[in-house]
């Protein structure tokens, strides 16, 4: 249990944020399957990435991690090997979910389980349409849970309509896909997240994206590369909240992503009035970035939904927060997906934030906000519940409390931010 600083009067500093969680795990993956060595900057040294490098190492992939450091000597799409121990994914559901894509088109055994948060996410989204190309998966009830049981090879291309917009379902296809003989295609409800297309082509192979679908055509020979990871705005989230709503604050990130597919943040902090601006802006490599100055700031309620949620996901939480310190009633719907995040994100956050005072509802979809509330906890005890976006919400929620809080759990943090308590206190 940790005591978290309240009633901060300002927050004020410059923060390198690490780098981006998403982008890491894609650079060790697609360094792994391809031919020569990748050299990765800004590697996110997070719990999350680590467990995708200990997979492959198990496979048979020298890979040397020095902090943000890293690289990796390519195997070539067909050079991992059979693993003699189980493949762990930690509290990672990308790690498990596009290492299941790589899987499926390797002709050996393997199993794959995680910790409890793992074993309550659905993996039935992603072994479903890689059963559909020919890979054999068994797990708990038949395959939609772990622990899973893999055994890969040769594949047949599909088309696949996936029913929700999920970065972690395209990828796993498109992973298969690069493996199978033919055109592999998905089409999803809304754009999500698009670093698989822009790395795999930065790794000299080819997709091609029409609106919602995209298509890879394989077998496919990347070659390795040199990577740098910009830093990850899911991270900088937490403190360009933290700048807006918490009193005589101005806060500069460096060299945080731009991504389009990830930006939903900036969008709805801008639309609710917050002081923000981007400068700097660069384009190394095919992933966007540049330095984000934010200062608090008057805000008003917003509806969020439709194609702006995949945008902007993982970062309900802590917009749920801002919500509090926003005049007038904001609606998160079409969010359904919170619910199989790394807790149950919409019952956290609302049963957290109920806790210090917030007039916050759930509903099937999202949750409603009502501000602006002044958040009073005279002795509060609030829990990150495991889940790392929950810890660093409570923690930045913690800033603009009046009373005491305590967080339960608070090393959830290191899955993606293992700094950030040092970056917050920095700001003091
Ligand atoms: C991720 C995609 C998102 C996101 C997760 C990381 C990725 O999940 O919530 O933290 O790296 O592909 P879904 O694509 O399942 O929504």
């Amino acid at each position: 249990m940790q005591k978290l600083r309240t009633n901060v009067s300002s927050l004020q500093g410059t923060i390198d944020v690490p780098g981006d969680k998403s982008i890491s795990h894609r650079a060790v993956m697609l360094g792994a399957i391809a031919n020569g060595t990748t050299t990765i900057a800004n590697f996110l040294p997070g719990e999350d990435c680590l467990s995708t490098i200990d997979c492959f190492r198990k496979m048979g992939v020298a890979i040397e991690q020095n902090g943000s450091d890293v690289v990796v000597e390519g195997k070539g799409l067909k050079g991992l090997k059979e693993p003699t121990d189980i493949l762990h994914v930690g509290n990672s559901g990308t790690t498990a979910r596009l290492l299941l894509g790589i899987l499926a088109g390797c002709p050996f055994h393997s199993c794959l389980i995680g910790d409890e948060s793992i074993a309550k996410r659905p993996m039935g989204r992603v072994t479903k349409p890689l059963k559909m190309m020919g890979a054999h998966i068994d797990g708990r009830e038949h395959g939609n849970y772990t622990p899973l049981s893999i055994r890969g090879g040769e594949l047949q291309p599909i088309h696949y309509e996936s029913p929700v917009a999920s970065a972690q379902v395209k990828s796993a296809i498109l992973l298969a896909g690069l493996a199978t003989d033919g055109t592999t295609t998905v089409t999803e409800p809304h754009r999500s997240r698009d670093h698989t297309e822009r790395m795999i082509r930065l790794f000299g192979g080819n997709v091609t994206v029409d609106g919602r679908t995209v298509s890879v055509t394989g077998p496919q020979q990347l070659t390795g590369t040199n990577i740098y990871v910009p830093g990850d705005i899911s991270s900088a989230a937490f403190f360009l909240v933290a700048g807006a709503i918490v009193p005589n604050s101005e806060i500069t990130l460096k060299n945080v992503g731009l991504n389009p597919t990830r930006t939903g943040i900036i969008d709805v902090l801008q639309q609710m009035g917050a002081e923000i601006t981007i400068e700097n802006v660069r384009n190394e490599q095919t992933e966007p970035f540049g330095d984000i100055t934010v200062r608090t700031s008057n805000l008003t309620a917003v509806e969020i939904g439709g194609a702006l949620i995949p945008r902007l996901i993982d970062e309900i939480p802590i917009i749920a927060l801002l919500a509090t310190q926003a005049e007038g009633t904001t609606v998160i719907k079409d969010a359904s997906e919170l619910k199989v995040k790394e807790t149950n994100r919409i019952d956290t956050v609302v049963n957290e934030l109920r806790k210090l005072g917030a007039n916050i509802e759930a509903t099937s979809d999202g949750m409603i906000i009502h501000g602006k509330a002044a958040l009073t906890a005279k002795e509060a005890v609030v829990d990150s519940h495991g889940d790392h976006r929950i810890g660093m919400m409570l923690a930045i929620a913690a800033c603009i409390t009046q009373g005491t809080v305590h967080l339960q759990r608070p090393e959830a943090v290191a899955v993606s931010y293992p700094s950030f308590f040092d970056h917050l206190h920095s700001l003091m």
